[in-house]
């Protein structure tokens, strides 16, 4: 049996949409930080009776247990019967980014059952047929994940931008509703693609994200990258918000909370928000600021987990 633990990653510059449903191949590139704390913790046992899936202490069956099935087939072509038993410590399916740690921890722990040899772009490859965003979870701190040109995705694979201690920062994610989502990212995906008129303006205007993020990233001006995060994250949500039907993650307590970001930088304090596919909101600031963020958002939500850059996955 291999186990592996691997951590979530949240996007700063978005992934959504895609140009191969199959393949899981992005219409556009994206940028994240890989998070400490939060983690996944996944064991693949293969050679038992039946395909098994346990996740966090209950029996799985139907689409879910499929999906991880499936993968097992693509990252271990022609293998046994397997046993997966997987743990999580944070919510799953509410826009916390746990199908970016899911995939990577099951990538990494079936490669090292079967006993196979991948590079980090090997895994990170197999990670996104899974989950898009599991492929940028194969790397600690700060990863690029660029959309790639070829057709059977090759060169669409998480980078390395920056080592996880390059820069002390922490994302203070702020749990509006832990349940789990009505609509998933991928279907969510495919009906912005359909219907919304914002989708072609959303991927023709990526790059300049991209290249603000980096270049912040790299001389870590916390400002610049906030601005464009936010950016990237109101283009994401608006192509959801005119989709038909509409799809709108946000909730009360969600703008309730970007209004107290907004209020502490009118006070000086650097701090930008960002939001998944789900109401939860998660905001970027230096670690110095961390508390008085988590204190402002505490005045709306239960439960606020002020988070530092993590590593990439490990065996254990
Ligand atoms: O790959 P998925 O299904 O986890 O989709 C991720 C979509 C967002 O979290 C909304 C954006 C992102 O880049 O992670």
């Amino acid at each position: 049996m291999a186990t592996a633990i691997a951590h979530p990653n949240i996007a700063l510059i978005k992934y959504w949409g895609k140009r191969d449903r199959v393949l899981n191949l992005p219409s556009t590139s994206s940028i994240s930080l890989t998070l400490d704390t939060f983690e996944t913790k996944t064991s693949v046992q293969l050679g038992s009776g039946q395909d098994l899936l346990v996740v966090n202490g209950r029996a799985l069956m139907g689409k879910e247990a499929e999906r991880v099935f499936n993968h097992l087939d693509l990252v271990v072509p022609g293998r046994q019967k397997a046993q997966v038993v997987s743990e999580s410590n944070f919510p799953m399916a509410a826009g916390l980014a746990s199908s970016s740690s899911a995939f990577a921890a099951l990538t990494v722990a079936a490669i090292a059952e079967a006993g196979l040899e991948k590079t980090p772009e090997e895994m990170s490859i197999l990670a996104r047929q899974g989950s898009g965003s599991a492929c940028r979870s194969l790397w600690g701190g700060w990863v690029e994940w660029h959309r790639g040109m070829e057709e059977d995705g090759t060169d669409s694979h998480g980078k390395h931008l920056a080592p996880r201690d390059h820069w002390d920062v922490r994302m203070v994610v702020a749990v509006v509703a832990g349940g789990k989502k009505k609509i998933s990212s991928r279907e969510g995906m495919l009906r912005t693609m359909q219907t919304s008129p914002m989708y072609a303006a959303w991927v023709n205007s990526y790059e300049r994200d991209m290249r603000q993020a980096r270049q912040a990233i790299l001389e870590q001006d916390l400002e610049a990258l906030g601005v464009a995060m936010e950016r990237s994250t109101l283009k994401m949500h608006s192509t959801m918000m005119t989709s038909e039907p509409p799809i709108r993650y946000w909730r009360g307590a969600s703008v309730a909370l970007m209004d107290a970001i907004e209020n502490l930088r009118a006070k000086g304090i650097g701090a930008w928000w960002t939001m998944d596919a789900g109401p939860n909101v998660k905001v970027l600031c230096e670690a110095e600021d961390a508390e008085r963020v988590a204190a402002a958002l505490g005045a709306f939500v239960q439960q606020v987990s002020v988070l530092a850059p993590g590593g990439p996955p490990r065996l254990v």
